[in-house]
């Protein structure tokens, strides 16, 4: 590494807050699938922010649309009209497929707006006592880092030592539809929604059985239990299809959408739903400073654009096989499972010796590849789905040379 690299990491380290523990690499430049660091190092990109870079880095179309509007008029609040939230709320809702959408920035508070929805639902149409709403949530969840939705999670690195949490949920276990079953034959008249992750990608990319999603929502219905589908980190195009529950041909009632919703240019995120739930709230109920302004409006529709006009669920379907064959063809006995669905993959690391994920994520980026662990021994590869299969061969190549130096 670098002299410039290690001045900028210690800076970081002295004026920054430590709730990260990045890979050692600086990065300055992006471009489509790859990154450069501050010493000129070409590098793939097999993170893409967390999935939010689908459309590639500093796509034109998108960065088009960011600078004419940043010169035009960014920010109004949502204490006058804009011309540019009708025209994406027009938009979004007819690309989804839903009455409504309520624009937020982060994931998070996507989330959160998710659960207000819900309970707010639950509360005025279902008729459950306000102080006994129920949220049911799954086991090895991630839906961002508030205090309410860290209650949800069982991660004590999520939840822990921040002081009480908030009443109101109930976890079952993933990928486990007796559990949700028997949760709402006992509970359902005070359970108003179900929250999930199609696919848990924080976890470590755990796609849950097939048939999964479709029957919990079955179940959902037969209890009148709103099905609330996070996919902040699956949705737009990175499983292969436009959201991960169209694999199931399941439509939430409500839909969590963030990250790729920009390509990754600005914090837009959104909850969308139909007239029967999302009107439940009213007028100073609920919002945000940012949420819906002009600049996040004009970048949403590029973004979403761009997902259409470049057939990227396809892409990501197609090259995802490719990846696990791939993947799945290195002799390594530091692999010891493959999985994911299109874009979204992580391997499974076995130890060896002292040798860990970590290790061979430094390795991967010695060769030029950038992926991070998450949650210990798992490495998610989820490369920007504007890569060429071109690429992704190449950058394949680089990955066995990394597993190779284990031998
Ligand atoms: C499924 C899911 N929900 C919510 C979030 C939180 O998004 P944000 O970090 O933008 O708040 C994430 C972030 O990784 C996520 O993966």
């Amino acid at each position: 590494m670098g002299k410039m690299s290690q001045d900028f990491i210690d800076l970081e380290a002295k004026y920054g807050a430590h709730n990260y523990h990045p890979l050692p690499v600086v990065l300055d430049k992006g471009e489509g699938a790859f990154v450069w660091d501050v010493e000129g190092k070409k590098y793939f990109d097999f993170l893409s922010a967390y999935s939010a870079v689908n459309q590639g880095h500093c796509h034109p179309k998108i960065v088009g649309a960011l600078t004419e509007q940043a010169q035009k008029l960014t920010l109004t609040s949502r204490a006058f009209y804009n011309s540019s939230l009708g025209p994406y709320e027009k938009y979004i809702t007819e690309y989804f497929g839903y009455d409504k959408v309520l624009p937020m920035n982060t994931g998070a508070e996507a989330d959160e707006t998710a659960l207000k929805l819900a309970r707010r639902w639950g509360v005025v149409k279902k008729g459950i006592p306000n102080d006994d709403v129920m949220i049911v949530c799954c086991s090895g969840n991630f839906h961002g880092r508030t205090i309410t939705i860290i209650t949800m999670s069982d991660d004590p690195d999520s939840y822990a030592n921040y002081g009480p949490l908030t009443p109101g949920f109930i976890r079952i276990p993933y990928n486990d539809t007796n559990a949700l079953e028997k949760v709402l034959e006992e509970h359902g008249k005070k359970i108003a929604g179900f929250i999930l992750e199609p696919i848990q990608g924080e976890a470590g990319v755990y796609v849950p059985d097939e048939g999964y999603l479709k029957k919990c929502y079955d179940i959902c219905k037969k209890h009148n239990v709103l099905f609330i589908a996070d996919e902040v980190q699956t949705g737009i195009a990175r499983t292969g299809k436009l959201l991960a529950c169209d694999h199931e041909s399941v439509r939430p009632d409500v839909l969590i959408l963030g990250k790729a919703l920009s390509g990754g240019v600005i914090p837009v995120s959104a909850v969308l739903a139909d007239d029967d739930i999302m009107l439940t709230i009213k007028p100073g109920e609920h919002g945000s400073t940012f949420g819906g302004f002009p600049l996040a409006c004009k970048v949403a529709v590029a973004a979403l654009e761009v997902v259409k006009e470049e057939k990227l669920a396809e892409k990501a379907e197609h090259l995802g096989k490719i990846f696990r064959e791939e993947m799945s063809s290195i002799k390594s006995d530091m692999i010891e499972l493959v999985r994911g669905k299109g874009l979204l993959n992580a391997v499974v690391i076995r130890n060896k010796g002292d040798k860990t994920a970590w290790d061979v994520c430094l390795e991967m980026k010695e060769q030029g590849v950038l992926a991070k662990p998450t949650h210990g021994n798992i490495i998610r590869f989820a490369p920007p789905l504007v890569i060429t299969e071109e690429q992704l061969r190449e950058a394949m190549e680089l990955i066995k040379k990394a597993f190779k130096k284990f031998e």
